[in-house]
């Protein structure tokens, strides 16, 4: 309820009625009820009248008065109710002379921390994610950050677990330079892959193509089953590649490295193959904003497998392959 909270709860007027008027006729009966317990006193030498038969021996109620010390406390609960009811909202769709509510409340706590959080941060904003990476006050709040965010998936030091990625390593799914892991804590990575047991003919041909597979990747592996799943692979390819290498910029992992999430034994291929893959990293760009994302993925850089950028492979390897076989750099297609 943070965008337009000031819109009542009520969709029409008669709960605001059915409601505040339940309340009011609620203090009143109670007022009224307490009267008319307290109105009797005793006269003197008046005895207070037995109300039961006698229990466990000597056990009886009688209907004395309440003692006034409980009574007043009943009294000022009851004007407390009736100012708060003033003064807060509560009492039907009335939001009470003091304007109060809880989302504003929580927007004002919340700027205030943001507030705070901004001056700290501030050095950083201009420093790039390796450069934060370096700061112990930056890794600090990263670590804090991490803890809160990150932890119950990644593990507390970030070494991952079975289907979540060990984020200390050297090995990255999705890019371990500085852009690759912002990119993947702002948006997030979903893996879909659909179980694929059918494509490769059952359990026999996922073993095949899990062979082909470790071969690719230069693994051992079964020579016999590898070849009869290289056709089979064909079913893999749209999305892993010929080669195996994947598109990590859209979520296809390379299955050749050693950056494995389930496992590159023979069985943890198999199994991939057959159910298929789900893995959810969430975005948190939304929830978490710039700053504290260039925090985390500094934070989480700098836990050990951050990686240099990678040379840029646009212009300059062309240029340079065309220098090395003396051709003109971009030859017009002809
Ligand atoms: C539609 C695209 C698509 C197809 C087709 C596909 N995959 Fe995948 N595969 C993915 C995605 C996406 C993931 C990552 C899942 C995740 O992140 O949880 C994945 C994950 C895997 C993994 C696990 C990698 C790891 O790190 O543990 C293996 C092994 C694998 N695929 C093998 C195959 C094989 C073999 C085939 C062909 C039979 C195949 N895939 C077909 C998209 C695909
Ligand atoms: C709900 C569990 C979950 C949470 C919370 C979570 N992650 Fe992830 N994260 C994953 C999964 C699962 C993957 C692998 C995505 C895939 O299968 O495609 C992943 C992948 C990543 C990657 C890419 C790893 C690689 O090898 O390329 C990074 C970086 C990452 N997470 C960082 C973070 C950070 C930082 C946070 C906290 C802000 C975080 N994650 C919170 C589940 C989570």
């Amino acid at each position: 309820m943070i965008a337009g909270y000031a819109v009542p709860d009520f969709i029409s007027e008669f709960w605001h009625f059915y409601i505040a008027g339940i309340t009011i006729v609620s203090i009143i009966w109670v007022m009224w009820f307490l009267k008319g317990q307290t109105t009797r006193k005793l006269a003197p030498g008046e005895q207070a009248e037995l109300m039961a038969p006698t229990w466990d021996g000597d056990l009886q109620e009688l209907n004395n008065p309440l003692p006034r010390w409980w009574l007043y406390l009943f009294w000022f609960l009851i004007v407390f109710g009736i100012v708060y009811l003033v003064l807060y909202p509560g009492l039907g769709k009335f939001e009470g002379v003091w304007n109060w509510s809880s989302a504003d409340q929580f927007k004002s706590e919340k700027d205030r921390l943001d507030a705070a959080f901004n001056k700290e941060f501030e050095p950083f904003r201009a420093m790039d994610v390796m450069a934060v990476a370096g700061d112990p006050k930056a890794k600090e709040m990263g670590q804090r950050l991490y803890l809160t965010y990150c932890s119950q998936c990644h593990g507390s030091g970030g070494q991952g677990s079975k289907d979540f990625p060990n984020l200390t390593d050297t090995q990255w799914l999705f890019g371990g330079d500085a852009d690759s892991v912002k990119n993947s804590v702002a948006n997030g990575r979903l893996g879909v892959m659909p179980a694929m047991g059918d494509a490769v003919g059952g359990e026999a041909g996922a073993r095949e193509v899990a062979n082909y597979v470790l071969a690719l990747g230069g693994k051992p592996h079964d020579a016999a089953l590898a070849a009869a799943g290289k056709d089979k692979y064909a079913a893999c390819a749209g999305c892993h590649g010929e080669q195996g290498k994947g598109m990590p910029e859209a979520n296809f992992p390379n299955i050749v490295d050693d950056a494995w999430m389930y496992g590159s034994s023979e069985a943890a291929i198999i199994e991939s193959i057959m159910r298929g893959r789900n893995g959810g990293m969430p975005a948190f760009q939304e929830k978490l904003g710039d700053d504290k994302i260039h925090l985390l993925a500094a934070y989480v850089w700098g836990m050990g497998g951050g990686q240099q950028p990678p040379a840029p492979v646009t212009e300059a390897p062309v240029a340079e392959a065309a220098a090395a076989a003396e051709m003109p750099a971009a030859a017009p297609a002809q």
